[in-house]
């Protein structure tokens, strides 16, 4: 399986602690990861309704209800079953030879703002440049 631009693989729960669908953070992201007939699956654990996690809702053959107020949802596809096209964002899943699940997910966005980024390399070209003397013509 090939690696997505911008995405990275990260390793996350074994399938056995995964038959229970269970929440892990991968790049700073809630992800909900589960096992449906021995095939991994990942959805971002965030309710619709109001984003609150899934965990610990019950789950049968692949289809959580969402604890707080019964939503549901297909973990294979993230479907909001009963919504006609609304999902769950899902991740890129894989199960590791030694059991380990690893999920696909987009790298973090960068800390530092793209204006604060570009104000620094402009900075950086004055100061190369020679010190600016005020006052003087
Ligand atoms: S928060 Fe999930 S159904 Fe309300």
């Amino acid at each position: 399986m090939t690696t997505r631009v911008g995405a990275s693989w990260h390793r996350t729960i074994s399938s056995e602690t995964a038959a229970t669908p269970t929440r892990v953070v991968v790049a700073g992201r809630p992800v909900l990861v589960h096992v449906v007939e021995g095939t991994p699956y990942a959805v971002a654990d965030s309710c619709l309704h109001r984003g609150l996690s899934l965990e610990g809702g019950r789950c049968v053959d692949g289809v959580i209800t969402c604890p707080e107020h019964w939503w549901r949802y297909d973990l294979r596809t993230g479907e909001h079953l009963g919504t006609p096209g609304e999902y769950l964002p899902t991740y890129p899943a894989r199960l590791a030879e030694d059991g380990v699940i690893e999920v696909e997910v987009e790298d973090a966005a960068p800390t530092v703002s793209l204006r604060e980024t570009l104000l620094a390399h402009a900075r950086a070209g004055r100061a190369g440049q020679g010190a600016v003397t005020e006052g003087t013509a």
